[in-house]
């Protein structure tokens, strides 16, 4: 019998919480789920394609049916070289029903075997993006239970304005030591 393979495709800039939400709803309908990373060069992104491969790989090692993978191009072009029958996508709120409708319906004109399919992320995540994930973080609030612990890390060694301030202020022996633990900040 064919394998029932779904294509779960975004830019998981950072993963959160109602991604890895969407990714378990997806792992118990679908026998295969790809989550497909966008290499998109237009975007200028927090984190590096790589380094969203390392955490969702990480963040979805128990699943056995889930893999994580990149592409560019056209998302229903990558979902028929995957052999996959449905593209899984999240729906949130109201807000994000037009633009999902309108890259549903491109997605069918396109390749119309392919199936859009809509899952909504538990309740405590519908007003979570990774947009204002980044924003937040980027500005010194707190992000904790809207992200996994592997992500929150890496959003304060990448951003934490309170750590650069608190190192500031601090003596200069303190300084130097706090340096040598202190997570090295990507270019
Ligand atoms: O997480 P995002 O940014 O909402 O994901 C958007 C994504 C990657 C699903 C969408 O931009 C996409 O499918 N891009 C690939 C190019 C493509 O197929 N464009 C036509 C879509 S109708």
């Amino acid at each position: 019998m064919n394998k029932n393979i779904a294509v779960y495709p975004g830019s998981f800039d950072p993963p959160t919480n109602g991604h890895l939400d969407l990714i378990e709803r997806g792992s118990k309908i679908f026998d295969e789920l790809v989550v497909a990373i966008l290499r998109n060069l237009d975007k200028d992104p927090l984190f590096s394609v790589s380094e969203r491969v390392a955490m969702l790989e990480a963040l979805t090692a128990n699943y056995s049916n889930v893999r994580v993978d990149t592409f560019d191009g056209l998302t229903v072009d990558y979902a028929a070289k995957m052999g996959a029958s449905s593209v899984l996508r999240g729906i949130r709120a109201l807000s994000d029903y037009e633009y999902e409708l309108q890259m549903a319906l491109m997605n069918r004109k396109l390749r119309p075997e392919l199936e859009t399919v809509f899952m909504m992320p538990a309740e405590k995540y519908s007003y979570l993006s990774s947009r204002l994930v980044r924003e937040v973080a980027q500005l010194g609030g707190s992000v904790k239970g809207l992200v996994p612990e592997l992500v929150e890390q890496n959003l304060r060694g990448k951003l934490d304005p309170a750590y650069k301030l608190a190192e500031f202020r601090a003596p200069q022996a303190e300084k130097s030591e706090s340096r040598k633990s202190r997570p090295r900040k990507k270019a």
